[in-house]
């Protein structure tokens, strides 16, 4: 770690994580909505996000008039969540390989390759199995996440610079090759925090994910028959833009139905 990091978890600071990840918000909104009308239930009112974080897109949903249920594995983007959410959403401790949650739902997303955070196959397929258990007939499960390409032998980098009360946040991401046999692949996020007045912050954290190209994807997915794929778009979140569930891009969103 370079000198003036600090190692963290990211989760462990939920309003650096607002400020991030925001801006997009009312976008993935706008998409989950459009998936909604054209492959859900005639009516869809209540949805699930499972590792909600601090329920961002899930109050985003409420103010539009969904019943908004989310539960996550980190107490503090779930206490951050809670304040902002003033009530108007549940933000209960729960984990994604074995959440239990009541009731039946139109519709589940998990938008931003929080599935890969399920390190084995088992506990991926375990989360499947409970999303499936907890929709409605026709309900669906809308699943964001990022395909890897065991070939590629160069780090990625993604950098956003974004301003938002008095903070200015640079955030750098770095994803290093997929190891084929592991499954897994190394994930570094270091932001750069400056408040008004303040001297900057520097943070460092890492992670690894389960990694899946198309055709693993497609394996996991076999396994849920109860889950069937009818839809597949990109991080472009652009309804007239269909593909395949291929390895020809890497970021992919399934839309699953009951
Ligand atoms: C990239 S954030 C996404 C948060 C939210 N879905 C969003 O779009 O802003 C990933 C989240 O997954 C949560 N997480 C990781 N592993 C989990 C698990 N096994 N069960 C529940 N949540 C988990 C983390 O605490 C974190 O809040």
């Amino acid at each position: 770690m370079a000198a003036k990091f600090q190692d963290v978890d990211l989760y462990d600071y939920p309003d650096y994580y607002d400020v991030i990840f925001d801006d997009g918000t009312s976008e993935e909104a706008d998409f989950l909505e459009s998936i909604f009308t054209e492959y859900g239930r005639p009516k869809t009112e209540r949805l699930l996000e499972p590792a909600c974080g601090t329920g961002r897109l899930l109050i985003e949903l409420a103010k539009r008039g969904y019943e908004a249920h989310g539960f996550d594995a980190s107490e503090a983007m779930l206490k951050h969540g809670e304040r902002r959410a003033r009530g108007v959403v549940t933000l209960p401790y729960q984990r994604m390989e074995s959440f239990q949650m009541k009731g039946k739902f139109d519709a589940a997303y998990s938008l931003i390759s929080s599935f890969k955070y399920l390190l084995s196959e088992s506990l991926a397929l375990a989360h499947l199995q409970r999303i499936a258990a907890c929709l409605k007939p026709g309900g669906l499960f809308i699943l964001g996440l990022h395909l890897s390409d065991y070939d590629r032998k160069w780090p990625v980098h993604e950098r956003w610079v974004v301003e938002r009360g008095g903070q200015h946040v640079i955030c750098n991401t770095r994803t290093w090759p997929a190891d084929r046999k592991r499954r897994r692949e190394r994930v570094r996020n270091r932001l750069r925090i400056e408040s008004k007045g303040l001297s900057a912050k520097y943070h460092e954290s890492s992670w690894e994910f389960r990694t899946y190209d198309a055709r693993q994807l497609r394996r996991l997915l076999s396994k849920v028959p109860e889950l069937a794929m009818v839809g597949a778009y990109d991080f472009g979140y652009d309804l007239s833009e269909i593909r395949e569930l291929d390895d020809s891009q890497e970021d992919i969103v399934l839309v699953l139905r009951r």
